[in-house]
């Protein structure tokens, strides 16, 4: 884990993202120098190794998932109006919302040029694969956006949304690591369904620590999706359980214009305790990562190189950011 991390720490300060006029490019910098877990490139170069020792070579495309992750973010934090992101002001926030916009575009070029630098054989397959990928996190994104709006969401299209705007990255970040790896096309398919399981258990943790995690750990703001009533899993859920007038408290809360954010975020978070909304979501996260567990037993590759990836998925569950 540290040697794939220090890679790509490496790689991604040594990268010239470009200089003038520093407006377009500080934020650039700043955002990627906030760190974060770099999950998604660490995943492209364990599962390259999987199938290959010299995993260096996934670092320009593990890179480029990573540079295209935090351009999504960039515009992410824009569309959910938030103010923190890795325990700092959100580019929005630092900057302007127009920069946030102007930056983030050019990281989705930075990312197709990092992209260009792997072998000529793979480049094409490789392309077209991040392009369907890219274009189901927008997908997701508006989804994401349209279901604000909506008093309620069923759970299979609130799954499908998740697939689509976190999922889909994570499995792509997988599949391209296999691919460069020179797996067979059986085994990167499998790589991107346990890849697509942990990033739908990854992004119900997500929402999870979005109510209940500590603000000092995580890095964001606690309660924001519960501010701009967000369709999260937990919310669906304590839409479906509450009765009476629970049912009735809940659905004021996301009818209000006006209201103290710290009132809304306490007393959605009492009815989601009083319905057992933490166990219930933590079972549906648990389902999904056990599935991707059993469908990385099925892939045929080393024991020993298979154990690092085990091991970070394992630790996916239980994270506190
Ligand atoms: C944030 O991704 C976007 C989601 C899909 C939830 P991460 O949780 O991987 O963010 P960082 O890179 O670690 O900050
Ligand atoms: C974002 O989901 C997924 C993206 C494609 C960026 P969230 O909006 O829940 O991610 P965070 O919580 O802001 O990191
Ligand atoms: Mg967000
Ligand atoms: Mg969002
Ligand atoms: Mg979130």
């Amino acid at each position: 884990m540290e040697a794939y991390l220090k890679l790509i720490e490496e790689g991604l300060s040594a990268y010239d993202f470009g200089k003038k006029p520093a407006m377009l490019y500080d934020p650039v910098r700043y955002v990627i120098s906030l760190g974060g877990k770099r999950l998604r490139p660490v995943l492209t170069l364990m599962a390259c190794n999987l199938f290959d020792d010299n995993y260096k070579k996934a670092l320009s495309p593990a890179m480029a998932i990573e540079v295209f992750n935090n351009f999504t973010l960039l515009h992410d934090d824009i569309m959910d109006n938030a103010p923190l992101r890795r325990g700092c002001p959100t580019v929005h926030e630092k900057w302007d919302p127009n920069t946030a916009i102007l930056s983030g575009d050019v990281m989705l070029i930075k990312a197709y040029e990092l992209f260009l630098d792997v072998e000529l054989k793979h480049i094409k397959n490789l392309l077209n694969k991040f392009n369907s990928c890219a274009a189901e996190v927008c997908e997701g994104q508006q989804l994401d956006m349209i279901f604000e709006t909506l008093p309620t969401v069923p759970e299979a299209e609130y799954i499908e949304m998740i697939r689509l705007k976190t999922a889909a990255l994570l499995a792509f970040s997988l599949e391209a690591g296999a691919i460069i790896g020179g797996a067979q096309e059986v085994e990167s398919n499998k790589l991107y369904e346990y890849g697509i399981n942990i990033g739908i258990g990854f992004q119900l943790k997500d929402d999870l620590l979005d109510v209940f995690a500590d603000a000092a750990k995580f890095g964001k703001q606690v309660g924001g999706d519960i501010i701009s009533n967000k369709k999260t899993y937990l919310l669906i859920k304590a839409l479906e359980l509450a009765q009476g007038a629970t049912l009735r408290e809940l659905q004021s809360w996301g009818a209000k214009k006006e209201f103290d954010t710290a009132e809304k975020v306490n007393a959605v978070k009492n009815i989601y305790s009083d319905l057992h909304i933490k166990d219930i979501c933590e079972s549906k996260m648990n389902q999904y990562f056990s599935n991707a567990f059993s469908l990385f037993d099925a892939i045929a590759a080393d024991a020993e190189r298979k154990q690092p990836l085990n091991q970070l998925t394992s630790e996916l569950i239980e994270r506190e950011k």
